[in-house]
C-alpha cells in the first residue's frame, strides 16, 4: 500500500554532514520517492505541536533545546509501506539497541541525538505532515 510519512533529519544529522548518507539510504529503496524536502531551523511553536505527547516528560526540555539548536531537514517520503519501512531503516530509538545497518545503529550513540524522526502510524503521519507541510496536507 502506498503511504506518506513525515521524516526529520535532526540537527545532529545536518551538523555532522549526514544528510547525503541518510537521504541516499531512503532514495535507494525501491518504490519510494521524496515528495517534499526543506532545510529549516524548527521554531518552538512547530516543535511544541510535533512533540505535544512528550510535554512534561523529563527529556522534553533538553529535546526542545536540541531540536531548535540548528537546521533540520523536513521531508515527506511517499511509497510502498514507507511508514514502517523508514522506521526499520532508522532502527530503534535508543541507538545502542539499534542494529548494525540501521541509520541510528551505524551513526548514533545517545537517544536524544538519534539523527532521524519518522512518523509511527498513518494517524501520526497525517498529523505531522499538516504541521510541517500544510500545503501538502
Ligand atoms: P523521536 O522518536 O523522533 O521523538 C521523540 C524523541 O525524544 C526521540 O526521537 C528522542 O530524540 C527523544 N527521546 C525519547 N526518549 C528519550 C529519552 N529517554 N531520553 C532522551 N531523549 C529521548
Amino acid at each position: 500500500t502506498s503511504q506518506r510519512t513525515l521524516v526529520l533529519l535532526k540537527p545532529d544529522a545536518v551538523a555532522r554532514g549526514l544528510i547525503g548518507e541518510i537521504v541516499s539510504r531512503i532514495e535507494r529503496k525501491a518504490n519510494w520517492r521524496i515528495a517534499a524536502m526543506e532545510l529549516r531551523t524548527l521554531d518552538t511553536a512547530t516543535l511544541e505541536q510535533h512533540y505535544a505527547e512528550h510535554v512534561g516528560k523529563p527529556f522534553y526540555e533538553p529535546l526542545m533545546g536540541f531540536m531548535s539548536s540548528g537546521p533540520s531537514v523536513a521531508m515527506i517520503v511517499e511509497g510502498e509501506s514507507v511508514i514502517e519501512g523508514i522506521r526499520v531503516l532508522a532502527g530503534k530509538t535508543n541507538p545502542l539497541e539499534a542494529g548494525p545497518g540501521t541509520i541510528r545503529g551505524d551513526f548514533a550513540t545517545i537517544t536524544r541525538e538519534n539523527l532521524i524522526h519518522a512518523s509511527d502510524s498513518e494517524e501520526s503521519a497525517a498529523r505531522e505532515i499538516k504541521i510541517f507541510f500544510p500545503a501538502h496536507a
